[in-house]
């Protein structure tokens, strides 16, 4: 696919990938789709039909996304967290919402990150990054994010965010379709002593190293 950079990250849940994908796009000028919400949004609207994110029944409607429900505020809470995570072992929502991620980035390229943007989505992407980092530092991170730096030193806090992103992780690692895993040609970035600017600096000379390689680079 020449003259179209696309570049994948994927990871397990709270680990930098979406800053660094917003990060990445920003530095190389291409769009950025954050695949996650996809997820959460269809969740958002199947609880507001009263239908439960379990439940096959209305499913791929609920996928059919509007612009606004993009724009939700409450997409990053733990209802939703757990809802977009059951929706997507679905077989009808990840089709549903497959073509629309490919079509995002077709025509100019762009940084998408998820978990099988590598794998499934853009298994030709130009450059595919798997970013992971230690369940105790996701937890920290994720705290942070959200609640502020004092959140993110209680140990009860901790403990028990901890224990919820690693029960995401073995959801999203065990379903039959799409899976979270690392594409067998992805570059790990391994970011527990890594601040959001140095992953970034590692991910553009990954960029550049691959882009260099390509027999169509200019
Ligand atoms: O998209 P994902 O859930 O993987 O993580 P995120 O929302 O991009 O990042 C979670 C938090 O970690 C954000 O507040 C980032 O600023 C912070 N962080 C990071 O993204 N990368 C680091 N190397 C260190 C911190
Ligand atoms: O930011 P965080 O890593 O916590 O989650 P997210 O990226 O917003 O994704 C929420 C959920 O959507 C994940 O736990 C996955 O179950 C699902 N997801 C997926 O299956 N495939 C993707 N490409 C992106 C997200």
């Amino acid at each position: 696919r020449p003259g179209v950079l696309i570049v994948a990250v994927d990871g397990p849940a709270a680990a930098g990938k979406g800053t660094l994908a917003k990060n990445l796009a920003s530095s190389l000028g291409l769009p950025h789709l954050d695949t996650g919400l996809l997820y959460r949004a269809t969740a958002r609207r199947m609880l507001d039909a009263g239908l439960s994110p379990e439940q096959d029944d209305g499913a791929a409607e609920a996928a059919a996304l509007r612009p606004e429900d993009l724009a939700r505020p409450d997409l990053r809470v733990p209802e939703i967290d757990r809802g977009a995570s059951a929706v997507a072992r679905q077989p009808g929502v990840r089709a549903a919402l497959l073509e629309r991620q490919r079509a995002f980035a077709q025509a100019a390229g762009g940084v998408l990150d998820g978990r099988d943007i590598g794998t499934v989505v853009f298994p030709d992407a130009t450059v595919k990054l798997f970013v992971t980092a230690s369940p105790r530092t996701r937890a920290e991170r994720r705290l942070r994010q959200l609640h502020g730096d004092a959140a993110g030193a209680d140990e009860a806090l901790l403990e028990q965010t901890a224990q919820e992103l690693a029960a995401r992780d073995a959801q999203d690692a065990a379903r039959a379709v799409s899976p979270l895993r690392k594409a067998d040609d992805a570059v790990v970035l391994e970011t527990d002593r890594l601040d959001a600017d140095a992953v970034l600096a590692r991910a553009l000379e990954i960029v550049r190293e691959r882009e260099g390689a390509l027999p169509s680079a200019t």
